[in-house]
Protein backbone atom coordinates (compact mmCIF):
# COMPACT_ATOMS: atom_id res chain seq x y z
CA UNK A 1 0.00 0.00 0.00
CA UNK A 2 1.48 3.27 -0.95
CA UNK A 3 1.67 6.15 2.03
CA UNK A 4 -1.92 8.87 2.29
CA UNK A 5 -0.98 12.31 3.30
CA UNK A 6 -4.85 13.35 4.56
CA UNK A 7 -6.19 16.78 6.08
CA UNK A 8 -9.76 17.93 5.98
CA UNK A 9 -11.11 14.81 4.05
CA UNK A 10 -8.64 15.68 1.13
CA UNK A 11 -6.44 12.42 0.58
CA UNK A 12 -3.13 12.38 -1.38
CA UNK A 13 -1.16 9.84 -2.75
CA UNK A 14 2.28 10.30 -4.44
CA UNK A 15 3.49 8.60 -6.97
CA UNK A 16 7.03 7.90 -6.71
CA UNK A 17 7.81 6.01 -10.27
CA UNK A 18 9.41 6.66 -13.65
CA UNK A 19 8.38 5.26 -16.42
CA UNK A 20 10.50 5.12 -19.78
CA UNK A 21 7.68 4.07 -22.19
CA UNK A 22 5.30 6.57 -24.13
CA UNK A 23 1.73 5.98 -25.28
CA UNK A 24 2.17 6.09 -29.01
CA UNK A 25 -1.42 5.93 -29.84
CA UNK A 26 -1.00 10.08 -28.37
CA UNK A 27 1.93 10.93 -29.78
CA UNK A 28 2.27 14.10 -31.94
CA UNK A 29 2.23 12.67 -34.88
CA UNK A 30 -1.19 10.22 -34.45
CA UNK A 31 -3.00 13.20 -32.97
CA UNK A 32 -2.23 15.42 -36.18
CA UNK A 33 -4.81 14.33 -37.81
CA UNK A 34 -7.42 14.85 -35.48
CA UNK A 35 -6.97 18.31 -34.63
CA UNK A 36 -7.00 18.81 -38.78
CA UNK A 37 -10.61 16.46 -38.34
CA UNK A 38 -11.62 19.11 -36.06
CA UNK A 39 -10.84 22.04 -37.72
CA UNK A 40 -13.40 20.92 -40.74
CA UNK A 41 -16.12 20.51 -38.42
CA UNK A 42 -18.61 23.72 -38.68
CA UNK A 43 -18.59 25.78 -35.08
CA UNK A 44 -15.33 24.48 -34.29
CA UNK A 45 -12.95 27.58 -32.33
CA UNK A 46 -10.27 26.93 -29.84
CA UNK A 47 -12.40 27.23 -26.53
CA UNK A 48 -11.17 30.44 -24.14
CA UNK A 49 -7.73 29.56 -22.48
CA UNK A 50 -8.58 32.07 -19.15
CA UNK A 51 -5.59 33.38 -17.38
CA UNK A 52 -6.53 34.32 -13.67
CA UNK A 53 -4.27 37.08 -13.21
CA UNK A 54 -5.72 38.04 -10.16
CA UNK A 55 -6.01 35.27 -8.34
CA UNK A 56 -2.67 33.68 -9.48
CA UNK A 57 -1.46 36.61 -7.09
CA UNK A 58 -3.63 36.39 -4.38
CA UNK A 59 -2.57 33.19 -4.13
CA UNK A 60 0.79 33.41 -4.35
CA UNK A 61 2.02 31.31 -7.59
CA UNK A 62 3.36 32.76 -11.33
CA UNK A 63 0.29 31.72 -13.08
CA UNK A 64 -3.30 29.73 -12.89
CA UNK A 65 -4.83 29.12 -16.63
CA UNK A 66 -8.38 27.27 -16.64
CA UNK A 67 -9.36 25.96 -20.24
CA UNK A 68 -13.21 26.85 -20.34
CA UNK A 69 -14.70 23.66 -22.32
CA UNK A 70 -18.10 25.45 -21.75
CA UNK A 71 -17.55 26.87 -25.10
CA UNK A 72 -17.10 23.52 -27.13
CA UNK A 73 -19.51 23.36 -30.12
CA UNK A 74 -22.00 25.35 -28.19
CA UNK A 75 -22.75 21.38 -26.17
CA UNK A 76 -21.69 22.98 -22.90
CA UNK A 77 -18.91 20.58 -22.22
CA UNK A 78 -15.76 19.07 -24.14
CA UNK A 79 -16.70 15.56 -24.63
CA UNK A 80 -17.70 15.82 -28.70
CA UNK A 81 -14.41 16.36 -28.89
CA UNK A 82 -14.21 12.53 -28.42
CA UNK A 83 -17.20 11.23 -29.86
CA UNK A 84 -16.95 13.23 -33.17
CA UNK A 85 -13.45 11.50 -34.13
CA UNK A 86 -14.60 8.26 -32.32
CA UNK A 87 -17.47 8.49 -35.25
CA UNK A 88 -15.89 9.55 -37.77
CA UNK A 89 -13.09 7.09 -37.44
CA UNK A 90 -15.80 4.43 -37.00
CA UNK A 91 -17.16 5.46 -40.06
CA UNK A 92 -14.15 5.72 -42.13
CA UNK A 93 -13.26 2.01 -41.38
CA UNK A 94 -16.91 1.13 -42.70
CA UNK A 95 -16.99 3.31 -45.98
CA UNK A 96 -13.28 2.43 -46.28
CA UNK A 97 -12.13 5.91 -46.52
CA UNK A 98 -8.87 7.70 -44.66
CA UNK A 99 -10.16 9.88 -42.09
CA UNK A 100 -7.24 12.53 -43.34
CA UNK A 101 -8.74 13.33 -46.65
CA UNK A 102 -12.04 14.12 -45.48
CA UNK A 103 -13.98 16.50 -43.15
CA UNK A 104 -17.00 16.41 -41.17
CA UNK A 105 -19.24 17.32 -44.10
CA UNK A 106 -18.32 14.49 -46.11
CA UNK A 107 -20.53 12.37 -43.83
CA UNK A 108 -23.03 14.46 -45.04
CA UNK A 109 -22.90 13.85 -49.03
CA UNK A 110 -25.73 12.78 -49.97
CA UNK A 111 -24.75 9.20 -50.98
CA UNK A 112 -22.46 8.88 -48.45
CA UNK A 113 -25.54 9.76 -45.88
CA UNK A 114 -27.77 7.07 -47.87
CA UNK A 115 -24.54 4.43 -46.75
CA UNK A 116 -24.92 5.34 -42.79
CA UNK A 117 -28.82 6.43 -42.23
CA UNK A 118 -29.30 3.06 -40.74
CA UNK A 119 -26.51 3.19 -38.22
CA UNK A 120 -27.48 2.98 -34.45
CA UNK A 121 -25.18 4.46 -31.70
CA UNK A 122 -25.46 2.79 -28.43
CA UNK A 123 -23.79 4.45 -25.25
CA UNK A 124 -24.40 4.35 -21.03
CA UNK A 125 -23.09 7.87 -20.00
CA UNK A 126 -23.60 10.54 -16.77
CA UNK A 127 -24.23 13.44 -19.10
CA UNK A 128 -22.13 14.87 -21.37
CA UNK A 129 -20.51 11.74 -23.53
CA UNK A 130 -24.28 10.77 -24.12
CA UNK A 131 -25.48 14.43 -24.85
CA UNK A 132 -22.26 14.51 -27.32
CA UNK A 133 -23.24 11.05 -28.96
CA UNK A 134 -27.07 12.17 -29.59
CA UNK A 135 -25.67 15.68 -31.11
CA UNK A 136 -23.42 13.73 -33.67
CA UNK A 137 -25.39 11.30 -34.59
CA UNK A 138 -28.35 13.38 -35.31
CA UNK A 139 -25.94 15.86 -37.23
CA UNK A 140 -25.05 12.44 -38.98
CA UNK A 141 -28.49 11.64 -39.83
CA UNK A 142 -28.25 8.31 -37.58
CA UNK A 143 -30.18 6.97 -34.28
CA UNK A 144 -28.77 7.32 -30.98
CA UNK A 145 -29.70 5.34 -27.89
CA UNK A 146 -28.66 6.63 -24.11
CA UNK A 147 -28.61 4.53 -21.47
CA UNK A 148 -28.33 6.70 -17.83
CA UNK A 149 -27.67 5.66 -14.13
CA UNK A 150 -30.72 5.64 -11.60
CA UNK A 151 -30.28 8.74 -9.97
CA UNK A 152 -29.50 10.62 -13.34
CA UNK A 153 -30.37 14.29 -13.66
CA UNK A 154 -33.53 15.23 -15.21
CA UNK A 155 -32.45 18.35 -16.59
CA UNK A 156 -29.63 16.46 -18.14
CA UNK A 157 -31.88 13.44 -19.26
CA UNK A 158 -34.11 16.39 -20.64
CA UNK A 159 -30.98 18.02 -22.97
CA UNK A 160 -29.75 14.14 -24.24
CA UNK A 161 -33.21 13.93 -25.62
CA UNK A 162 -33.68 17.34 -26.72
CA UNK A 163 -30.05 16.25 -29.12
CA UNK A 164 -32.40 13.58 -30.91
CA UNK A 165 -31.79 10.32 -28.67
CA UNK A 166 -34.06 7.66 -27.22
CA UNK A 167 -32.78 7.96 -23.48
CA UNK A 168 -33.33 5.42 -20.88
CA UNK A 169 -32.61 5.31 -16.97
CA UNK A 170 -31.42 2.19 -15.62
CA UNK A 171 -31.79 0.96 -11.99
CA UNK A 172 -28.25 0.68 -11.63
CA UNK A 173 -24.83 2.83 -11.56
CA UNK A 174 -22.95 4.06 -14.26
CA UNK A 175 -20.31 0.48 -14.38
CA UNK A 176 -23.30 -1.73 -14.60
CA UNK A 177 -25.20 0.73 -17.10
CA UNK A 178 -22.49 0.55 -19.36
CA UNK A 179 -22.53 -3.54 -19.51
CA UNK A 180 -25.90 -2.87 -20.18
CA UNK A 181 -25.21 -0.51 -22.82
CA UNK A 182 -23.00 -3.32 -23.99
CA UNK A 183 -25.50 -5.96 -24.35
CA UNK A 184 -28.16 -3.91 -25.68
CA UNK A 185 -26.40 -2.38 -28.76
CA UNK A 186 -25.12 -6.22 -29.01
CA UNK A 187 -29.01 -7.47 -29.32
CA UNK A 188 -30.12 -4.41 -31.15
CA UNK A 189 -27.03 -4.81 -34.29
CA UNK A 190 -26.33 -1.23 -33.13
CA UNK A 191 -22.37 0.24 -32.34
CA UNK A 192 -21.30 0.68 -29.05
CA UNK A 193 -19.65 4.18 -28.80
CA UNK A 194 -18.62 3.85 -24.83
CA UNK A 195 -15.95 6.61 -23.40
CA UNK A 196 -13.92 3.79 -21.43
CA UNK A 197 -11.96 0.77 -22.60
CA UNK A 198 -12.14 -3.09 -21.13
CA UNK A 199 -10.76 -5.80 -21.97
CA UNK A 200 -11.59 -6.70 -25.70
CA UNK A 201 -13.41 -3.56 -25.93
CA UNK A 202 -10.18 -0.59 -26.67
CA UNK A 203 -10.16 0.70 -30.18
CA UNK A 204 -13.08 2.90 -30.03
CA UNK A 205 -12.31 4.72 -26.67
CA UNK A 206 -8.58 5.07 -27.94
CA UNK A 207 -9.98 7.20 -30.42
CA UNK A 208 -12.16 9.09 -28.26
CA UNK A 209 -9.04 9.74 -26.27
CA UNK A 210 -7.43 11.03 -29.05
CA UNK A 211 -10.58 13.50 -29.29
CA UNK A 212 -9.79 14.96 -26.29
CA UNK A 213 -6.32 15.90 -27.01
CA UNK A 214 -7.07 18.93 -29.39
CA UNK A 215 -8.39 20.79 -26.29
CA UNK A 216 -4.82 19.90 -24.30
CA UNK A 217 -2.68 20.77 -27.58
CA UNK A 218 -4.96 24.25 -27.87
CA UNK A 219 -3.57 24.84 -24.75
CA UNK A 220 -0.25 24.84 -24.73
CA UNK A 221 -0.44 27.02 -28.50
CA UNK A 222 -2.26 29.64 -26.34
CA UNK A 223 -0.27 29.35 -23.15
CA UNK A 224 2.98 30.02 -25.83
CA UNK A 225 0.84 33.11 -26.78
CA UNK A 226 1.28 34.30 -23.34
CA UNK A 227 4.90 33.45 -23.02
CA UNK A 228 4.97 30.16 -21.54
CA UNK A 229 6.58 26.89 -22.92
CA UNK A 230 5.27 24.50 -20.38
CA UNK A 231 3.17 24.34 -17.31
CA UNK A 232 4.64 23.01 -14.12
CA UNK A 233 1.53 21.74 -12.77
CA UNK A 234 -1.41 20.15 -13.96
CA UNK A 235 -4.70 19.28 -12.51
CA UNK A 236 -6.95 16.45 -14.11
CA UNK A 237 -10.43 15.03 -13.03
CA UNK A 238 -11.07 11.48 -13.59
CA UNK A 239 -14.41 9.56 -13.82
CA UNK A 240 -12.99 6.64 -15.54
CA UNK A 241 -9.46 8.37 -16.44
CA UNK A 242 -9.80 8.41 -20.33
CA UNK A 243 -9.91 12.23 -20.06
CA UNK A 244 -6.99 12.56 -17.79
CA UNK A 245 -4.94 10.07 -19.29
CA UNK A 246 -5.58 11.28 -22.88
CA UNK A 247 -4.44 14.59 -22.07
CA UNK A 248 -1.88 13.27 -19.69
CA UNK A 249 -0.18 11.19 -22.27
CA UNK A 250 -0.66 13.63 -24.94
CA UNK A 251 1.86 15.95 -22.60
CA UNK A 252 4.08 13.08 -22.06
CA UNK A 253 4.97 12.64 -25.56
CA UNK A 254 5.21 16.33 -26.26
CA UNK A 255 7.28 17.29 -22.37
CA UNK A 256 9.08 13.98 -22.52
CA UNK A 257 11.62 14.26 -19.00
CA UNK A 258 10.27 17.56 -18.80
CA UNK A 259 5.92 16.47 -18.37
CA UNK A 260 4.20 18.73 -15.92
CA UNK A 261 3.78 17.38 -12.03
CA UNK A 262 -0.01 15.80 -13.26
CA UNK A 263 -2.53 15.73 -10.52
CA UNK A 264 -5.13 13.58 -10.48
CA UNK A 265 -8.48 14.67 -8.75
CA UNK A 266 -11.50 12.48 -8.10
CA UNK A 267 -14.81 12.76 -5.88
CA UNK A 268 -14.16 10.68 -2.73
CA UNK A 269 -16.77 8.32 -3.44
CA UNK A 270 -15.74 7.40 -6.84
CA UNK A 271 -12.36 7.48 -6.21
CA UNK A 272 -10.95 4.30 -8.76
CA UNK A 273 -7.87 5.94 -9.84
CA UNK A 274 -6.94 7.02 -6.45
CA UNK A 275 -7.54 3.47 -4.93
CA UNK A 276 -5.63 1.84 -7.53
CA UNK A 277 -2.77 4.36 -6.78
CA UNK A 278 -3.27 3.50 -3.07
CA UNK A 279 -3.37 -0.25 -3.41
CA UNK A 280 -0.01 0.19 -5.77
CA UNK A 281 0.04 -3.71 -7.32
CA UNK A 282 0.09 -2.15 -10.77
CA UNK A 283 -3.46 -3.29 -11.13
CA UNK A 284 -6.71 -1.02 -11.97
CA UNK A 285 -9.11 -1.73 -8.79
CA UNK A 286 -12.70 -0.27 -8.50
CA UNK A 287 -15.33 1.10 -6.37
CA UNK A 288 -18.05 -0.17 -6.08
CA UNK A 289 -22.29 1.11 -5.04
CA UNK A 290 -24.06 4.29 -5.42
CA UNK A 291 -20.42 6.40 -5.95
CA UNK A 292 -22.59 9.29 -4.66
CA UNK A 293 -21.26 12.63 -5.06
CA UNK A 294 -22.34 16.11 -6.35
CA UNK A 295 -19.42 15.46 -9.44
CA UNK A 296 -21.79 13.63 -11.51
CA UNK A 297 -19.52 13.42 -14.54
CA UNK A 298 -16.55 11.66 -12.48
CA UNK A 299 -19.33 9.50 -10.52
CA UNK A 300 -17.73 5.98 -12.42
CA UNK A 301 -16.33 3.18 -10.53
CA UNK A 302 -14.05 1.24 -12.52
CA UNK A 303 -11.19 2.52 -14.61
CA UNK A 304 -10.58 2.40 -18.26
CA UNK A 305 -7.71 0.09 -18.76
CA UNK A 306 -5.73 1.39 -21.02
CA UNK A 307 -5.27 5.04 -19.73
CA UNK A 308 -5.24 3.72 -15.91
CA UNK A 309 -1.45 2.56 -17.27
CA UNK A 310 -0.83 6.12 -18.37
CA UNK A 311 -1.99 7.27 -15.16
CA UNK A 312 -0.43 4.50 -12.52
CA UNK A 313 3.00 5.35 -14.47
CA UNK A 314 3.01 9.38 -15.07
CA UNK A 315 0.83 11.11 -12.73
CA UNK A 316 2.63 13.03 -9.94
CA UNK A 317 -0.26 12.82 -7.50
CA UNK A 318 -3.58 11.04 -7.30
CA UNK A 319 -6.22 13.12 -4.56
CA UNK A 320 -9.60 11.90 -3.40
CA UNK A 321 -11.84 14.85 -2.25
CA UNK A 322 -14.91 15.10 -0.68
CA UNK A 323 -17.65 17.60 -2.37
CA UNK A 324 -17.10 20.75 -0.80
CA UNK A 325 -13.40 20.79 -2.84
CA UNK A 326 -15.85 21.16 -6.08
CA UNK A 327 -18.57 23.44 -5.14
CA UNK A 328 -15.54 25.83 -3.69
CA UNK A 329 -14.03 25.88 -7.21
CA UNK A 330 -17.15 26.42 -8.67
CA UNK A 331 -17.62 29.77 -6.40
CA UNK A 332 -14.31 30.65 -7.02
CA UNK A 333 -14.58 30.87 -10.93
CA UNK A 334 -17.93 32.13 -10.68
CA UNK A 335 -16.89 35.24 -8.98
CA UNK A 336 -13.92 36.28 -9.96
CA UNK A 337 -11.00 38.23 -8.39
CA UNK A 338 -10.91 41.99 -9.72
CA UNK A 339 -10.32 41.92 -13.53
CA UNK A 340 -10.64 38.08 -13.65
CA UNK A 341 -12.54 36.68 -16.24
CA UNK A 342 -15.77 34.61 -15.02
CA UNK A 343 -15.59 31.50 -15.51
CA UNK A 344 -19.05 29.25 -15.62
CA UNK A 345 -17.98 25.94 -14.24
CA UNK A 346 -20.22 22.57 -13.25
CA UNK A 347 -19.69 20.35 -10.38
CA UNK A 348 -16.93 17.72 -12.30
CA UNK A 349 -15.72 20.80 -13.87
CA UNK A 350 -14.14 23.19 -11.08
CA UNK A 351 -12.84 20.16 -8.87
CA UNK A 352 -9.42 20.80 -10.12
CA UNK A 353 -9.39 24.67 -9.38
CA UNK A 354 -11.24 23.99 -6.35
CA UNK A 355 -8.03 22.19 -5.05
CA UNK A 356 -5.70 24.43 -6.13
CA UNK A 357 -7.25 27.20 -4.52
CA UNK A 358 -7.54 25.46 -0.75
CA UNK A 359 -4.36 24.33 -1.09
CA UNK A 360 -2.91 27.45 -1.85
CA UNK A 361 -5.34 29.50 0.44
CA UNK A 362 -5.26 27.45 3.80
CA UNK A 363 -2.52 27.08 6.52
CA UNK A 364 -4.37 23.78 7.12
CA UNK A 365 -3.58 22.34 3.95
CA UNK A 366 0.01 23.44 3.47
CA UNK A 367 1.89 19.97 4.21
CA UNK A 368 -0.34 19.00 1.13
CA UNK A 369 0.46 22.31 -0.96
CA UNK A 370 4.65 20.86 -0.39
CA UNK A 371 3.63 17.90 -1.08
CA UNK A 372 2.54 18.50 -4.46
CA UNK A 373 5.85 20.99 -4.79
CA UNK A 374 3.56 24.02 -4.87
CA UNK A 375 5.06 27.30 -4.50
CA UNK A 376 5.68 31.07 -5.93
CA UNK A 377 7.08 29.94 -9.35
CA UNK A 378 3.80 27.12 -10.22
CA UNK A 379 2.06 27.86 -13.54
CA UNK A 380 -1.20 25.58 -12.84
CA UNK A 381 -3.47 24.53 -15.73
CA UNK A 382 -7.00 23.82 -14.84
CA UNK A 383 -9.10 22.01 -17.63
CA UNK A 384 -13.02 23.12 -16.33
CA UNK A 385 -14.42 20.27 -18.54
CA UNK A 386 -18.20 21.25 -18.41
CA UNK A 387 -20.00 24.60 -17.94
CA UNK A 388 -23.75 24.42 -15.36
CA UNK A 389 -24.82 21.23 -17.19
CA UNK A 390 -27.48 21.51 -14.58
CA UNK A 391 -28.32 25.37 -13.95
CA UNK A 392 -30.74 24.37 -10.44
CA UNK A 393 -27.96 22.80 -9.06
CA UNK A 394 -25.13 24.93 -10.34
CA UNK A 395 -27.34 28.40 -8.91
CA UNK A 396 -27.97 25.75 -5.63
CA UNK A 397 -23.72 26.03 -5.16
CA UNK A 398 -23.21 29.20 -6.81
CA UNK A 399 -25.62 31.09 -5.19
CA UNK A 400 -27.16 29.74 -2.50
CA UNK A 401 -24.00 28.60 -1.10
CA UNK A 402 -24.71 24.20 -1.29
CA UNK A 403 -22.11 22.02 0.09
CA UNK A 404 -20.14 24.88 2.25
CA UNK A 405 -16.60 24.72 2.33
CA UNK A 406 -15.23 22.73 5.62
CA UNK A 407 -13.60 26.07 6.45
CA UNK A 408 -15.83 28.37 5.91
C1 LIG B 1 -17.48 17.34 -17.18
C2 LIG B 1 -16.64 16.12 -17.10
N1 LIG B 1 -15.36 16.23 -16.71
C3 LIG B 1 -14.57 15.15 -16.63
C4 LIG B 1 -15.05 13.89 -16.92
C5 LIG B 1 -14.13 12.73 -16.71
O1 LIG B 1 -13.87 12.01 -17.81
P1 LIG B 1 -13.41 10.49 -17.70
O2 LIG B 1 -14.63 9.69 -17.36
O3 LIG B 1 -12.85 10.21 -19.00
O4 LIG B 1 -12.43 10.39 -16.58
C6 LIG B 1 -16.37 13.73 -17.35
C7 LIG B 1 -16.91 12.42 -17.72
O5 LIG B 1 -18.06 12.23 -17.99
C8 LIG B 1 -17.20 14.87 -17.43
O6 LIG B 1 -18.47 14.79 -17.83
Amino acid sequence: MAKVHEAYGIKVVINERKADWKPKFLSEEEIKSTRKFHTTMDGYKATPLVSLENLAKQLGVSKIYVKDESYRFGLNAFKALGVTYAIAKLLCEKLDVDIDSVGFDYFKLPEVAEKIKDMVFVTATDGNHGKAVAWTATQLGCKSIVYMPKGSSLRRVQTIKEAGAKVYITEVNYDDTVRLAKQKAEEIGGFLVQDTAWEGYEKIPNWICRGYTTMAAEALDQMKLDGIIRPTHVFLQAGVGSFAGAVLGYYVNVFKDQCPITIIVEPEKAACIYKSALINDNNPHSVTGDLDTIMAGLACGEPNIVTWEILRDFAGAYVSCPDYVAAKGMRVLANPTGSDRKVVSGESGAVGLGLVSLLLEREELKELKNKLQLDEHSVILCFSTEGDTDPEDYKKVVDDGKNPSIFE
